[in-house]
Formats: structure tokens, sequence, C-alpha cells
């Protein structure tokens, strides 16, 4: 029962009960309660470890995109590790330098940067500003020259290839609010040039997201190094290029090329193009920290409807937000397995929406009280979290080892009504 788990061998079965890493989750929502969320930290560093195998011999920067999982402790977990860091508001800027980040390793990434934001990162001394729009290029120079620190920019160039993705997580196509229209790019990077205050440092593309195909990143780069070609040929050199992030994992069925093939794949094809030399950057998110979480929750009760089980679990979409968001699937497995006949259930939370579901249509053997896992629950999920519903956000657990450290407490309410004010 066990090898098929997104996550294994972190996550997984022993003797009938799941387990992260060495601790046994029923134990750890016993003493926490739930819903919680639990990550390995070995799942994480072994994700990256398949992109520093894949890099090895280069000169590479991986940049942990922030936004996926953004609580502190698996900041200081990249960071320990040497990662680099995406972020994309002055928020995640002050968010990864707490958790140790150093400034230098740090690119700013988004399309709607202010002009606070702007300095903030300037003086903090980030290694580059992503910059998505004309209008932004201008609005840095101005902010650099007030404040007398050189802006390093890079242009992120819109390559206009399909990722093969959800829509909504699909940001490299034309009509996409993202990057700079690949037929602008030259001209924009003149006007760059051109303007005072920024230095121009390199090139990226961000194609979107859960990409479990090698061709949308193949044909992406061959865009891209076009663009480089015809920018150099202008007299403006390129010194890194990034390549964004977007690789997929494993909730389901899918069957995403491990970090490593990717790699190879695409530094071949920069070897034959002849840019295999320079400073590569990648922004992964989700593959870093995706499969290394789950969210375990508790069965509040069991209700037969009419042509329909529901099976009523204590988290739900403000935890969660991704099945109602994406109609994502994440798979659904007791802690404890049951014997007996599984019924099918829609798993789903207490939220007053009717989008607020977990899994729809899951065999399960199920009674109230008892615990389940929602699997690939590290990313995009607590930094999506909410509190609608005026509804806590759950604790968190990094297990190292045989080891699990609370990284967050539950939300009560006092912390979610701590800015409010009531009327004179
Ligand atoms: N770089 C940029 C500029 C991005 O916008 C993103 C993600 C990443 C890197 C990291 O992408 P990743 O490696 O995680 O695919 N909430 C959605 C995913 C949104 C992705 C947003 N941008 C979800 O739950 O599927």
């Amino acid at each position: 029962m066990s090898a098929q788990l997104p996550g294994a061998p972190h996550v997984q079965y022993r003797s009938e009960e799941l387990f992260v890493e060495e601790v046994r989750l029923a134990d750890l929502a016993r003493e926490h309660g739930t819903p919680l969320f639990v990550y390995s930290r070995a799942a994480m560093l072994s994700a990256l470890a398949a992109y520093q195998r894949g890099f090895a011999g280069r000169k590479a920067k991986i940049c942990y995109a922030m936004k996926a999982n953004s609580s502190l402790a698996v900041l200081q977990v990249f960071a320990r590790a040497g990662c680099g860091f995406d972020v994309v508001s002055g928020g995640e800027l002050e968010r990864v330098l707490a958790a140790g980040a150093r400034a230098g390793d740090i690119i700013f990434s988004g399309v709607g940067k202010t002009r606070r934001e702007m300095r903030w990162a300037l003086k903090a001394g980030i290694h580059c500003f992503n910059v998505e729009s004309e209008q932004e290029l201008e609005v840095l120079s101005e902010v650099a020259t007030e404040t007398g620190i050189e802006a390093p920019v890079s242009l992120r160039v819109n390559p206009d290839v399909n990722p093969l993705t959800h829509p909504y997580i699909s940001t490299g196509l034309k009509g996409s609010k993202f990057g700079i229209a690949h037929k602008e790019a030259l001209r924009v990077y003149r006007r760059a040039a051109s303007l005072p205050g920024l230095r121009v440092l390199g090139i990226d593309c961000h194609i979107g997201s859960q990409i479990t195909q090698v061709s949308p990143y193949l044909d992406a780069m061959d865009r891209v190094l076009d663009l480089v070609t015809a920018i150099e040929a202008a007299g403006i050199p390129i010194a890194h290029i990034d390549f964004g992030g977007g690789l997929g994992i494993v909730y389901h069925v899918e069957q995403p090329p491990p970090a490593d093939v990717l790699w190879q794949r695409l530094l071949a094809r920069l070897d034959a193009r002849g840019f295999g030399d320079r400073q590569l950057l990648i922004e992964p998110g989700r593959s870093l920290v995706g499969n290394a979480g789950v969210c375990v929750t508790e069965i509040l009760y069991l209700k037969p409807g009419e042509g329909k089980n529901f099976c009523i679990v204590d988290a739900a979409m403000n935890d969660l937000p991704r099945p109602a968001m994406y109609e994502a699937f994440h798979q659904i497995v007791p802690l404890q397995p049951r014997g007996g006949k599984p019924a099918s259930y829609d798993v789903v939370g207490p939220v007053c929406e009717s989008g607020d579901w977990l899994g729809r249509d899951r065999k399960l053997t199920a009674q109230r009280g008892d615990l389940l896992a929602v699997l690939s629950a590290g990313a995009y999920c607590m930094s999506m979290a909410s509190n609608y519903n005026t509804r806590g956000r759950p604790t968190e657990v990094l297990v190292d080892g045989s080891t699990a450290h609370v990284i967050r407490e539950r939300e009560d309410i006092a912390d979610q009504m701590r800015k409010e004010k009531l009327l004179p």
C-alpha cells in the first residue's frame, strides 16, 4: 500500500499506519489537533537534490519560488541548503530575510511591484528585478535614480508557448497578463539599456505551473535563446538566463519528469545552441515542496445523501483551496485503514459553500472520528489559506527524522480579530 503514495518514501504506511518520516501522523493529530499540516524536511531536501544533481558542474542558482509555501521554517530549510529565493511582494521579501536568506540570492518577480516594494528591495540589495512591463521599467528607473542605488534588471518575456496545464496556471501564452511580448522584447531591452539607474543583467520566462511534459520547456527555451541572440547582437550583454519554475508533481496519475531528467534534456539543448556556460537561474516552487506535505483532517460526520454520500471533515476550502479554485485532485487516504466494504463519498468541509470540497467520489471505509490525510499538500495550500468563515488557519509541523517541530501554531480567534476595531 506504501510505494504509490505521492511523497513516498517520506510519506508512507508502516504496519497499516501512515507516517511522515519516523513520525506517526495519528500521534501528531492527537497532540496538535486537526486540521494539521505536516511536512517532511527530508522530502524537501530530496526534491532540491534532484535539481542540484541536474545542475552539477553548471553555473546555476535555484531560487525557490516561496509563494508555494512561505512558512518561515520551510524557508529556513531552503536557505540553509544554499537556495536563493524568488519573491513576489515586499511581504515575501521581509519574510525570507527573516528566515535567514541572503539578499544577494533573491530575485523579485511579479507584474505589479509598487514603488515602496522597489525601494525596499533596492535597499536590501537583491540580486535582480524580473520586470514585466515597460511602465514598470520606467518606474523602477525613477526609484533607482531617487534612491541612488542601481537596479539590476531582467525582463520577463512571454515566449507564447502552451504549457499544456490548467488555464488558471498557464502564464506564457499570448493574452496572459504576464511578461513582455516576444516581439516587443528587443525594443524594450533597448529602452532598458538606455534608462538611468538600471543595469541589464538577464532575461527570464515562466510559462506556467504543474507542467508535466518536457516539450513546452524546450519550446520556451528556444524562443528565449532566439531573443538572447538578438539582444546581444544589439550590443546588450545578457549575463543570466532564468527559465522560471513550473515543474509538476504527482497528485494522482501524472508522470512529470524528475527534475534532473528535465534538466538533462534542457541543458543538452542549451549546450547544442552554444549557451551552456551561461549563468542559469530557475524558480521552482511546487516541485520542491508539494509532495513533502500532507493535511491531516478528522471526519466529523458521515451523511448519506440522495444519490451521494458526504464525508464531512474538519478541513475546508479555507485551509486547502486548490480543489475549490482549480478543481484540483488531491489523494485522500486514511491514517489507519479499516477493513470492510468501502463506500463512495464526496469529502467536504464545514464552509458554507457548495464549492467547499476536497475530493469527489472517493472510495473510503470510514467512520466518524477517523483521521484522513490529504496528500501532496505542501504547495499552494497553507500559503493560500484564508480565514473565510472565521476559521483559524491550521497548525503546521515540520518533521525531521523522528523529531516533530511545531513551526506555526493554530490561529485563534484573538489572532484573527487583532487588527479590527469596533465602532465608537
Ligand atoms: N516563478 C513565477 C514568476 C511564478 O509566477 C511561479 C508560480 C513560479 C515561479 C513557481 O511555479 P511552480 O514551480 O510552483 O509551478 N496556486 C496555483 C499555482 C500558481 C502558480 C503561480 N506562479 C496552484 O495551486 O496550482
